[in-house]
Parts: structure tokens; sequence; C-alpha cells
């Protein structure tokens, strides 16, 4: 079986966007305790941040990081988090059922961005609090100083943060959200708050919550809405998706990145009505703030008994296969292709919580085999997304009908070529050929695959290279890239 694909620099889509390559940390089980920071832990620095977590955050080649939630969020009041240690008070986390030490807080976190080099993206509480406690955590972080709240950051001991994207709330349509809105509700109070932030700084680039699945029955409806009341002040709407193999359903799963597709041209479509409505040439883009595989009962929202507070339990530690592999490689290959329309795109999360970081209490932190699509496509893209049409053989997947098996995205960066390659049949191999005789690339600098005769195979403490990238082969004559795709398998082919 056969598949082909024609190159030209000429067809590009949009610049290649940084920020698709962000992630999520969110006080959340153990993504900020024993994920990031954990004091005495060996590898702590100064500040108890994991040095092991820090390096495997850069090597992940992760652009921004989103921050404190998530549902955690909705019930959170950023100023327990700032200044002296011990005056911080322990408060109940009715999002994860946990107790909340406030150890790390903002000003941690904003230390922890500098020294993993990523860019903060802050949500606020629009769950149990408004526009007052938005704008004085606005004053805390931006403002220069000569108030009381920026005046308190600098007792701090840090001058302004500078944060320019904030997320107005989480999943504000979900039912089980804290603070739960209608849309008319949030609609109003997303508008109102970004009215009066941008009185504070006009240039902040401002989020508005979106819808929490394309399953969720306000789907269409709720972006609609809220977009009627605040298209004037915001400048994204969010998405978030999360796709699981629970049933069983191998090809469906493998499919995961046409309803990714279909969610963003969805998004796309009702947010350019609204402008269509208003005669406005203005476009509201994508924050696809939170995607990823995640199995399990997404409405399970803790694991303990109803009486336990913990700190820092274990929460939805999901072990990610070679299969799960290949679908997160298909996400990004999905976000890439939208990259003139999804401005923001974060993995969620990035320590431990569904994560690429898996680390041990006071031990090792590894790497899950999601985490290697991610870090090779944050290394290798750059310059243009092209335009891809790849002519594939189809699978038939009881989700989404008949889907291309081949899925591919490529970008063009002066005089080097990027292309990434997803095969998402069960049954066998794809021979690929790729024309790239437009590009004039003449030379295989690098040639990958994440694939495993062992679909379900994973990686541990014990065994944490288990699964790694391993070596193609690819043939390039003529200006005709070949390459032989096994079943189930994601590739990356950089070529000069
Ligand atoms: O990432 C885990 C959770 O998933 C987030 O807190 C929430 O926004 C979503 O439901």
């Amino acid at each position: 079986t056969s598949a082909k694909l024609v190159l030209d620099p000429a067809f590009t889509v949009a610049p290649v966007n940084r920020r698709t390559f962000g992630t999520f940390v969110e006080h959340m089980g153990r993504c900020v305790y024993t994920g990031i920071y954990e004091p005495g832990h060996a590898t702590a620095d100064e500040d108890g941040f994991r040095k092991d977590v820090l390096e495997l955050t850069q090597e992940l080649g992760v652009s921004l990081v989103r921050y404190p939630g998530g549902n955690f969020v909705s019930g959170y009041r950023w100023e327990d988090g700032v200044g002296p240690r011990e005056g911080r008070p322990r408060r109940l986390d009715l999002a994860w059922h946990s107790i909340e030490t406030n150890e790390f807080g903002l000003d941690e976190f904003i230390r922890w961005c500098a020294k993993a080099g990523v860019e903060p993206m802050m949500a606020i509480n629009l769950g149990t609090r408004g526009v007052q406690e938005a704008l004085d955590l606005q004053e805390y972080t931006n403002h220069p100083g000569g108030t009381a709240l920026s005046d308190l950051r600098e007792q701090h001991g840090a001058s302004p943060y500078g944060v320019k994207l904030w997320c107005l709330g989480n999943e504000m349509d979900g039912p089980w959200q804290i603070g739960h809105k209608t849309a008319a509700e949030y609609g109003r109070l997303a508008a109102e708050t970004a009215r009066a932030m941008r009185m504070i700084e006009p240039d902040l680039e401002l989020v508005a919550c979106g819808s929490s699945s394309s399953s969720m029955p306000t789907f269409g409806t709720w972006e609609q809405e809220v977009l009627r009341e605040s298209f004037d002040f915001v400048d994204y709407i969010s998405c978030h998706a999360y796709y699981g193999n629970d049933d069983g359903d191998t090809e469906s799963f493998l499919g995961s990145a046409v309803n990714m597709d279909r969610f963003i041209d969805a998004v796309t479509a009702t947010a350019d009505a609204v402008a269509a409505e208003r005669k406005s040439s203005k476009r509201i883009d994508i924050s696809f703030d939170e995607w990823n595989v995640w199995y399990g009962d997404r409405s399970r929202r803790t694991d303990g008994p109803g009486d336990q507070w913990e700190v820092a339990p274990r929460r939805i530690e999901d072990e990610y296969n070679v299969t799960d592999a290949v679908v997160v490689g298909n996400l990004l290959i999905s976000l890439l292709r939208h990259s003139d329309r999804v401005g923001v795109a974060c993995l969620a999360q990035l320590a431990n919580v569904i994560a690429p970081i898996m680390t041990e209490p006071g031990g090792p932190a590894w790497k899950q085999p999601t985490f290697h699509p991610f870090a090779i496509t944050s290394r290798l893209a750059a310059g243009q997304v092209l335009r891809v049409e790849t002519d594939s053989p189809t699978v038939s997947t009881a989700k989404y009908g008949d889907i291309a098996a081949v899925d591919a995205v490529a970008t063009y960066d002066e005089g080097k070529l990027a292309v990434f390659l997803v095969n998402r049949s069960t049954e066998g191999p794809i021979e690929i050929t790729v024309d790239v005789s437009r590009i004039g690339v003449t030379t295989v600098a690098e040639a990958v695959i994440v694939h495993d005769e062992d679909r379900l195979a994973t990686n541990s403490a014990d065994q944490p290279d288990r699964v790694t990238p391993q070596p193609v082969e690819a043939q390039l004559q003529d200006g005709k890239l070949t390459v032989t795709l096994p079943a189930v398998s994601w590739s990356a082919l950089n070529l000069s």
C-alpha cells in the first residue's frame, strides 16, 4: 500500500507559532508538589525546584506554561501564594478534594518560568471571584510600582512580571466547575473583566473560555453566546480536548486528530460568524489550552474517600504507551496545520498529572512515550507551515467514518524542511513518497520514528527508555523522498 504528497514552498498556511508548544501546570495531584517543586530532593535548587524536571522541560521544547489551573483556579485566592512562606494559609481545594499548602504560588511560578525559559500564561478565578480580584492580581503581577499591590510585590523582592497572556476563568461551561455559569452569565463577566483589565494594560492578550470539549451539550451555542458578549474585549476563545481509548476502539482512537480538526474548524467558523454579525474584520483565534490523551472516567474528580483531604495526592497519573504517543504526535500535526488560527496550545499537563514527565517523590524523573513526538516536533518545526494534501488509503472508524490512514504536516525554513507523518492504520505498513522537487532539498539530516511491535509498550522508573525514537530509513532521490511507515507509527524527517 502506498501514499503520496507534494510539497511546494509557495503554498503556506502561516508561520510556525512557538506558542503551539505550550504545556500546563495546575495545582492538582503531584504536578506542582513533588513534580516541578520538591525542596529536599537530591536535584532541588535553592528555590526547591527539581532540576531534573527543569532539564526535561527544556528538552521537551516547552515555550509557554499555563498556570495555576484548571478547575483548581475557580476556587483559588492568588494572594494566599505570595510573600513569606510562613504566613501562607492551608486551604481546602474543592476541585481536587485535597489540601493546598500554598507553599508554591505566583512568585515561585514566575521564578520557575524564568529558569525553564518559558512564557507564563495566567488563569484568573472567575468561579468564586470577579472583576476586582482579577484587577488586584493584575496590579500585583504587572504594575511597575507606587500602588499598594505593586509595592507589595516589590517588598517580596520582585520586579513586574510582565504577564501578557491571561485566561478569563477555566471551563466555565462545565457543571463540575466551582461557580459554573450559563453562557450569558459568563459572557458578561468575561467581557467586563476583560474591559477593566484593558483599562490598566490595553495590550494584554485575553482568552475567553470556550467549551470543555466538543461533546458538551452546549458546544457551539456556548461559543456564540460568549463571543456575542465579549467579542470586542478578547483575543482568543479556548478549546479543551482529551482523547481516550477506554472502549478499546483503537481505530477511532487513532483518528482522534480528525475530531481535533473538526473542533478547530467549528469554533473558528462560529467566531467568524459572530464577526460577520458585527460586520467586523477582527478575528478571534483559538487557544487550545488543554489537550492530551486521558484515560479513565473524566467525571471522577477525586480518587480518595470523601473524608480524606491530603496534600498532593496521586491524581490521574496515566501511564502512556506507544499508541498514545502516535496519537499525541498526530494531535500536534492537527494543531500545526491550523497555525493560521490556533495561536496558543497547551499539552495538559507537564508533570505527573496526565503528563509527558513523570517523577517519584525523592526519586527519579523520566519521559513517557508521549514526550518524544512533542519534543521532536518542537525542535524541528520552524519557519512556515506548508499546505499538505495527502493522497492516502483510508481506514474505517466507528466514530469518524473513513479517514486518511496517513496524516502529515510540513514546515519550511530557509532551506530546511521538516515533515511529520503518522500511519493511523492498525493493519500494516504504508510506503509514502513525498515530492520535494520544488523545495530543492538534497540531504536527509534526520529521520526518526516512534513505533514498537508492542503497541502497548510503556516507560517506567525502572525502564525509562523502553520507548524512545529510533532511526528510520528514508531515501531521497531525484526530488522524491520515500519512507515506509509501519502500522501505528509517528515519524519526523528533517531535510536540507
Ligand atoms: O487537566 C485536568 C483538568 O481537566 C483541568 O483542571 C480542567 O480544566 C479539565 O477538566
